[in-house]
């Protein structure tokens, strides 16, 4: 027995995505879940592979950032029930290898071998064309369609009472935002941060160090709307570098000192270096925003080493999905997060294009397909 759906395939790197019907086996295998998914957000990620920046695999069903409830369950699932509220991670994980065992579950070895190459747990495709083909699914999770076959620790159970708009985003942009300040940067509330990027991942980056307390949180965008909703977030300064001096300002705002912690949430080379550039001495700059494929970046390793500056990469936020993202949920119902702002379009999975036109010219933060 197959369920069959609408998706939004990749078919070419360029072209605009084509709704197609798909279908994929009714029953779980052991070990895995069927999602019907509620919501889906469109992240930057996956405009990386729309537009090409990203050699991926095609067909593939993108979107990798949704919520939805548990249909039915195979063999051998212990930690969801039919009927369970769930948010997707893109890194599901073992729970057994020395990265999952040793907290860092975003690093673990199923992770680079099979979530990476868009397909599930045993390297096989769930998803099936109409001409009978495989599909991959972005991620091994392919949330641009109503239904999802996912490895058990894909899907988080999370409580009913969030909205699934909202907490679709949980999936990608405020679990990597968040996490990027609170566990990648471990931000104190003596540090300033800047925050370079206000799109989806920024504003959570500003929120999370805001949750935190950070004495000053610094944002910077090339767009004057996107620094208004930094402000909302929690930016206590903000500097629109296409038309200020970044170094220049970040210096007098910090009496020449520079900020402990620089969050890049954009993924260009030269953003990247000047977070880098404007750190204090002991200062982290975190790598957050993902670059086009075979982009290099340029630092001075004197300073370094002379002023202990550190350069780290973060992905996923660092998290651990299993508790970060009931965590990340209740913050925001009992309002210490904002994710309500997040969602400035609800749209429908047929014009998905339009709604990447609009993340592509930098309109409102994001836009969430319901189902
Ligand atoms: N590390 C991870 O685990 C992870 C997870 C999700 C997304 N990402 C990456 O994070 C990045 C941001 O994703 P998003 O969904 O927030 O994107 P987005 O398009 O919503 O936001 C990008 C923001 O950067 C701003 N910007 C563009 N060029 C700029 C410049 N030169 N200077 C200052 N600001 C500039 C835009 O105006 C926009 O506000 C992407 O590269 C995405 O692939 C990383
Ligand atoms: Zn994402
Ligand atoms: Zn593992």
């Amino acid at each position: 027995m197959t369920i069959e759906f609408d998706a939004a395939v990749l078919r070419a790197p360029g072209e605009p995505l084509t709704v197609e019907r798909v279908s994929l086996p009714s029953t779980p295998p052991p070990g895995e879940v069927l999602v019907r998914l509620g919501a889906s957000g469109l992240c930057h990620s996956d405009l990386h592979a729309l537009v090409g920046e990203w050699e991926v695999p095609s067909p593939m069903i993108l979107g990798h950032e949704g919520a939805g409830t548990v249909e039915r369950v195979g063999e051998g699932v212990t930690t969801l029930k039919e009927g369970d509220h769930v948010v997707l991670s893109w890194t599901p994980s073992c729970r057994r290898c020395r990265h999952c065992v040793g907290g860092r579950p975003v690093l673990c070895d199923m992770v680079s071998r099979h979530s990476a190459n868009h397909l599930s747990f045993d390297g096989r495709s769930r998803v099936t064309s109409a001409d009978g083909g495989d599909v991959y699914s972005f991620a091994g999770l392919g949330t641009f369609g109503q239904y999802a076959l996912v490895p058990e620790s894909a899907a988080i159970a999370v409580r009913r009472d969030a909205p699934f708009p909202q907490a679709a985003l949980v999936g990608c942009a405020v679990t990597t935002g968040v996490g990027a300040a609170v566990n990648t940067a471990k931000v104190r509330p003596s540090d300033t941060v800047l925050v370079l990027g206000c799109g989806g991942v920024g504003l959570n980056a500003i929120q999370g160090a805001r949750l935190v307390g950070a004495r000053r949180i610094i944002a910077a965008d090339v767009s004057d709307d996107k620094l208004e909703q930094a402000r909302h977030f929690g930016a206590t300064h903000v500097i629109n570098n296409r038309g200020e001096d970044l170094a220049e300002r970040i210096s007098q705002l910090t009496d020449g000192r520079g900020v402990e912690v620089a969050i890049e949430a954009i993924g260009l080379p030269r953003t990247i270096e000047a977070a880098y550039a404007v750190l204090a001495r002991g200062g982290t700059a975190v790598v957050a925003g993902q670059v086009a494929d075979g982009v290099q970046i340029s630092i001075d390793p004197f300073v370094m080493s002379d002023q202990e500056l550190s350069l780290i990469g973060s992905n996923y936020g660092s998290s651990t999905p299993d508790s970060d993202f009931p965590l990340l949920i209740d913050h925001y119902l009992d309002g210490r997060i904002d994710l309500d702002s997040l969602v400035t379009r609800v749209i429908d999975l047929k014009d998905i294009n339009e709604g990447f036109d609009q993340l592509k010219a930098g309109i409102g933060i994001r836009s969430v397909i319901t189902y």
